[in-house]
């Protein structure tokens, strides 16, 4: 891979199938940087909800919102212990804040919201303008970054994806209630899918990848050989 042209790598898809997962690793054995779009407007959602701008019944208080957009700086950092990025908001690590199901299910609608989606999208072309990166989320492919040489669409199904949801929850020490994840991850989804801008759908050039019955090894070497196929 040495002096070989670094190039964007775009993996988007449904909630919860293991897309951050297969890119960090990804990102780890090509030696390009990792960035979790996703990370991004979950601390949206996390200093919405901080600030008082999403209410008991969910709605937002949009034009306070917008008017405070421009405060909300997220970066990433190698956590040395565990070889992965951290998110920090405003300089204040929350990678673990922004994984709690209240996050979850305020997120989707916050992400659906033009002015932050605008705000987000200008962070991330501006961490890819050199390429050399591995993004994920749900609109990389088709908004972010529409010119990506190696496009992947993942997908699995809704049992499968609340189950590993529920098992990383758990293993976290979190609390949860699978048919509640299973509810959450569906209603994400859909608010993803029908949403105006940006909504989330597969790339024409992309190749998919379902992985219901996939190991993560197995999702690996899938990624590592289509990656080698259009570097070569
Ligand atoms: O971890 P999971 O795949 O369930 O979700 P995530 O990648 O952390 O993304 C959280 C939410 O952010 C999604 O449900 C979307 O509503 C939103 N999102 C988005 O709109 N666009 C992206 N590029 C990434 C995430």
């Amino acid at each position: 891979m040495n002096g070989k042209k670094k190039i964007t790598i775009a993996i988007d898809g449904h909630s919860s199938c293991g897309k951050s997962t297969m890119a960090k690793d990804l990102a780890r054995t090509i030696g390009y940087i990792y960035i979790d779009s996703g990370a991004m407007y979950r601390c949206c959602t996390l200093f919405a909800m901080r600030n008082g701008l999403i209410a008991e019944d969910g709605s937002i208080d949009e034009s306070e919102f917008e008017r405070r957009m421009p405060e909300i700086q997220v970066s990433f950092k190698l956590n040395e212990a565990t070889g992965r990025p951290d998110t920090y908001l405003n300089g204040e690590c929350v990678e673990q804040e922004i994984r709690t199901m209240e996050v979850s299910s305020h997120v989707s609608p916050v992400a659906a919201l033009p002015f932050v989606r605008a705000a987000m999208t200008a962070q991330q072309q501006a961490m890819g303008r050199e390429g050399g990166i591995v993004m994920d989320g749900r609109d990389i492919g088709t908004a972010v970054f529409p010119d990506a040489e190696m496009k992947v669409f993942v997908t699995a199904s809704d049992e499968i994806r609340a189950q590993r949801r529920y098992d990383e929850l758990v293993a976290k020490g979190q609390k949860a209630d699978f048919d509640e994840v299973l509810a959450n991850l569906r209603e994400r989804d859909r608010i993803d899918s029908t949403r105006e801008v940006a909504p989330l759908r597969q790339a024409d050039d992309a190749y998919v990848l379902d992985n219901s019955h996939m190991s993560i090894p197995e999702q690996n070497q899938w990624l590592i050989e289509l990656f080698d196929k259009l570097t070569s």
